[in-house]
């Protein structure tokens, strides 16, 4: 099993810190009492179809009923077999019907500062005329639909038209390469491919349709592209009879479409994502019991009450952006701000200046944006009220003791509980996360499961483990969340997570539980580490390397990164080249190229010959250590022979 790169599980370890949820909090909080917890948890790990079956029938529209809660027969699983529901019905036409139309659901800010919202009803006409516009150009119940855009409402829009008519998104991040999207592009099959003419990132604009054209030179089975216009782009070059205008094709609908009643199974989306090998893996999710999970999910753990302004920061290019800023929110009725940008600019306060202006109540983020804005510093924070906040959420890694604090005081004003929320592309929604009305937090810990999730820590074999020693994190049932499969590769999917314990989940990470039952995540047992809350493979990028002309193998690790939580350490053996400073910058850019700004290695490292077991296996451990600045200092610039250090380690 590797060790965790992470340094700071020596902090986790020894945090013992409690923190209570103020009393005011609890008197109205969803959950307000511990029985009430442990009695729901009981209830749905005991009589799990009974359970599911009158959640699902009080929390989702069903035009006609399900007849069977859960068929399980592991590793496949459907749920609330029979029955037929929409997603986007549940996120708009449920509350539009019940006189809710006027809320409002989206309050949009773009970088420049430009604003826009909508209501129920504003945003379920919009649904339409998209779902009317995808009609339009050929998109049926099952087709895959690309997406490439900025975090405007429109790609909010166009997930849920997707929905409404049975298509399946895949949300591409803006940040990544051409090669990229190609590659999920033909992987996935997809029909079309939808994108904007550029999008606004730190004051400038970022051209996406120039982007999107270089793969679609490379994608085989698009047969539109559907471009919207955002910044007003001068020339965005459009291809005769492929290319067409959003304000062409969906704005001139007349946004009327009824939902389509769907199974419970139809597929709703898929997501890439980074696993251990190098080619990611197309997560599979579907109708009814992801709707379920993230509604329920976002409800419990962000407590959910009428007046709330809720802003999730992550962009819909990734799962948080999926269940937290679309499905989960919209389809509990809430309020949700979205912003386009950057969180520096035009200055290091445009966060706090969007809390104080929208009195934004429950804010949901990332650890790596509350270590930026340590970093930025306290007078940015100080400029602002943000007396509306009273709850706070984290998510993407393990938050380190020192920034759950700084989260706690200063922006919380040590009044608002923070939900630090365990979970992942593959399990739909939070798995695990303190319920802010009852749980005492403890800073680094996730705490709790939710209502419905068995979590088990086990050793290589299957077999438990002393909870307190850790081991594999593994979940036992199914949850309606959980993921359907990997798009085309079910082989795949049972190698990946249900073969190293049969029968059981496989999450990846590894975990211990103290003696008040919080879990402690403690990092992934595979060769995938976590960027900026963003997962990657290792092996992805030594592929990108690799396929360089000037290099023979590479070795990727994580490190400790302040900021980052990871950086990216490279190590490469090179031909015909100089190991100079021209190559280490050519080989950042290319990795940049090849996967996106966010797999581009922090250092590049040429080694005369990389560290090797006898059997010749890359001896990982020990290139962590030089990359953390462990085993050797000082000059990196010049060629390193480390076969010398790995001798000497085989013979520890
Ligand atoms: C991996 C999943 C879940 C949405 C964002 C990332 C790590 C995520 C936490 C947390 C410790 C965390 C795990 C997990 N992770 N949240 N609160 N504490 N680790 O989704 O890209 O699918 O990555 O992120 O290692 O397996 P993802």
């Amino acid at each position: 099993m590797a060790d965790s790169a992470s340094g700071q599980i020596d902090h986790v370890l020894t945090e013992d810190r409690l923190f209570p949820p103020p009393a005011e909090f609890t008197q109205k909080a969803v959950f307000s009492t511990e029985e009430q917890y442990l009695e729901t948890y009981a209830r749905a790990r005991d009589d799990r179809d009974e359970f599911w079956k009158a959640e699902a029938q009080e929390h989702l529209h069903w035009f006609e009923p399900f007849n069977e809660v859960c068929k399980w027969d592991a590793p496949n699983v459907e749920w609330f077999v029979g029955g037929k529901t929409n997603a986007s019905y549940n996120c708009l036409d449920r509350h539009v019907e019940a006189g809710r139309g006027d809320r409002t659901a989206i309050i949009f800010e773009g970088e420049p500062g430009d604003t826009r919202t909508l209501t129920y009803s504003e945003l379920l006409t919009e649904v339409c005329k998209c779902a009317e516009g995808l009609q339009s150009l050929g998109i049926t119940q099952g087709d895959v639909v690309s997406v490439y855009m900025p975090m405007t409402p429109e790609l909010a829009i166009l997930m849920l038209a997707c929905a409404r008519i049975g298509a399946i998104h895949s949300v591409i991040f803006a940040g990544f390469s051409a090669e990229s999207i190609a590659d999920r592009n033909n992987d996935a099959s997809a029909k079309l491919m939808v994108t904007a003419d550029g999008l606004y990132r730190r004051g400038k604009v970022l051209p996406l349709k120039e982007t999107v054209d270089q793969a679609l030179a490379k994608s085989t089975t698009i047969e539109k592209c559907l471009v919207l216009k955002r910044v007003g782009q001068d020339n965005v070059s459009m291809t005769e009879g492929r290319d067409v205008w959003w304000h062409d094709v969906v704005d001139t609908q007349d946004g009327k479409l009824p939902a389509v009643p769907l199974d419970s199974e139809t597929s709703l989306f898929i997501l890439y994502t980074s696993g251990s090998t190098g080619k990611p893996k197309g997560i599979l999710h579907t109708t009814a019991g992801y709707n379920l999970w993230a509604k329920r999910t976002f409800e419990w753990v962000f407590d959910h009450r009428e007046d709330d302004v809720y802003w999730c920061t992550a962009d819909c290019g990734w799962i948080t952006g999926h269940s937290y800023v679309v499905y989960g929110p919209l389809s509990a009725g809430a309020t949700c701000l979205m912003y386009e940008g950057a969180p520096n600019h035009p200055a290091e306060d445009r966060f706090w200046d969007l809390v104080e202006k929208y009195k934004v109540t429950i804010m949901y983020t990332a650890p790596t944006a509350v270590r930026a804005f340590i970093k930025w510093g306290d007078e940015h924070v100080d400029k602002h009220d943000l007396s509306s906040l009273r709850l706070l959420g984290s998510v993407g890694e393990g938050i380190n003791p020192e920034a759950w604090m700084w989260y706690h005081e200063k922006i919380g004003n040590s009044k608002c509980p923070i939900v630090d929320t365990w979970w992942q592309t593959e399990t739909g929604g939070i798995m695990m996360s303190p319920l802010p009305g009852i749980t005492a937090t403890k800073p680094g810990s996730c705490c709790k499961p939710l209502p419905g999730v068995i979590p088990e820590i086990l050793d290589e074999t299957g077999r438990p483990v002393d909870p307190s020693s850790g081991g594999m994190l593994c979940i036992g049932q199914p949850w309606p969340g959980m993921l359907r499969g990997i798009y085309g590769d079910q082989e795949r999917y049972v190698q990946q997570y249900w073969s190293t314990v049969p029968g059981k989940y496989l999450t990846g990470d590894n975990a211990r539980q103290d003696s008040d039952g919080y879990y402690w995540i403690m990092g992934r047992i595979d060769d995938v580490i976590n960027v900026s809350g963003h997962r990657l493979s290792t092996i992805e990028v030594e592929s990108a390397l690799v396929s360089h002309e000037a290099v023979c193998e590479a070795a990727v690790v994580g490190r400790p990164h302040d900021l980052k939580g990871q950086a990216i350490s490279a190590f490469v053996t090179i031909r015909d080249r100089e190991p100079d400073e021209e190559l280490r910058q050519e080989l950042r850019m290319h990795v940049r190229k090849q996967i996106g700004a966010l797999a581009q290695p922090d250092d590049v490292r040429f080694a005369a010959t990389l560290p090797k077991t006898r059997s010749g296996k890359i001896m990982r451990r020990l290139l962590r250590d030089i990359a953390a600045g462990k085993e050797v200092a000082g000059d990196t610039s010049t060629l390193e022979d480390f076969t010398v250090l790995a001798k000497l380690k085989e013979e520890d």
